[in-house]
């Protein structure tokens, strides 16, 4: 779970309670918010990221995930702020043998990942300073996510089916953070601006459901014998497709930059001491060069 933040500059008078109240659906609220805040960086991390829910509601999908992206631009633009926003490795069909790279054909599978694209695209069109970095199989201590459900169902069952044949880097929200924080550490909003792309955010390493779920389960200590039984996506069918290969290249990021993340097995390791702890503890080196 990202958190979205508009940064103020120091003449800025609105509080941040009206960006948090900020309905990415309502396009009026957005102009609204960002000439109030006139902020010097945008950071969006809000979404409509139910992916199977999104089969059967595209035009939500699609308002937040492409329409607000859009307008977050443009006004960004107007403002003279950098926007920087998350995209996904759902954009991909999967097909592909190696990592993707930046350039690689876009080609998603499901309407999630087809709004996602359109927000991409919307954010390119307004010509305007941003970075979109595109990450994938976030978690993170809070929220709703695969970490959570594992940890959950691993107190409940005896037996854990899990998809062993989809690919790709689980990747922590800190993690994340952490790597946005030290792009946003190392240049200033314009020579950020400057680089203006799309470059791919993730774990280094790469792992399927299933891998991700025995490590989860090693570091959990689970006192009693659970099986983690490998199947096939089409074992647990779902309303949207995914893509099999999910693995991006950071490569772009690490010669523009110097920036990479951590191993994922060192991201979950970090956020797993968060939930064993209660307190936030970084992976390591989390950015290092
Ligand atoms: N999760 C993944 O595996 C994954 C993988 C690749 C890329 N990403 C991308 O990473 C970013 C963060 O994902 P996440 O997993 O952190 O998502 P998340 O946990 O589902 O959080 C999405 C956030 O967006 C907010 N939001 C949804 N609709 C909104 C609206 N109309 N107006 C304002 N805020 C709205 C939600 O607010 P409420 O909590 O109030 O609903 C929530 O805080 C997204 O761009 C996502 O596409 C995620």
């Amino acid at each position: 779970m990202l958190k979205s933040m508009i940064s103020f500059p120091s003449s800025a008078r609105k509080s941040k309670t009206e960006v948090d109240m900020l309905d990415l659906a309502k396009p009026d609220q957005i102009a609204a918010a960002v000439r109030s805040v006139k902020p010097d960086i945008i950071v969006n991390a809000a979404a409509y990221t139910a992916v199977d829910k999104a089969e059967s509601e595209p035009e939500a999908a699609f308002a937040v995930n492409a329409a607000a992206p859009g307008l977050l631009a443009e006004r960004a633009k107007r403002a003279g702020a950098l926007l920087i926003h998350y995209s996904t490795d759902y954009v991909f069909d999967g097909a592909k043998e190696m990592p993707y790279v930046e350039e690689d054909q876009a080609n998603p599978l499901n309407v999630y990942g087809r709004s996602k694209l359109a927000g991409e695209q919307a954010i390119g069109d307004v010509g305007g300073r941003y970075l979109i970095l595109r990450t994938s199989w976030v978690y993170a201590a809070r929220g709703r996510n695969f970490l959570l459900t594992i940890r959950r169902l691993l107190k409940e069952k005896d037996e854990l089916r899990v998809v062993s044949d989809q690919i790709g880097a689980p990747t922590s929200a800190g993690a994340l953070a952490n790597a946005t924080a030290e792009l946003l550490r190392q240049r200033n909003p314009t020579a950020l601006g400057n680089a203006r792309g799309i470059y791919h955010v993730t774990a280094t390493g790469h792992t399927s459901w299933h891998g991700f779920a025995v490590e989860i389960a090693r570091l959990e200590r689970a006192p009693r014998e659970i099986r983690l039984v490998p199947i096939a996506s089409s074992e647990y069918p779902l309303p949207a497709c995914r893509p099999k290969n999910s693995r991006l290249s950071n490569e772009k990021l690490f010669l523009r930059f110097g920036v990479a993340l951590p191993s994922w097995q060192a991201c979950l390791k970090a956020c797993h001491a968060e939930l064993r702890e209660g307190k936030r503890l970084d992976a390591g080196a989390s950015c290092g060069r």
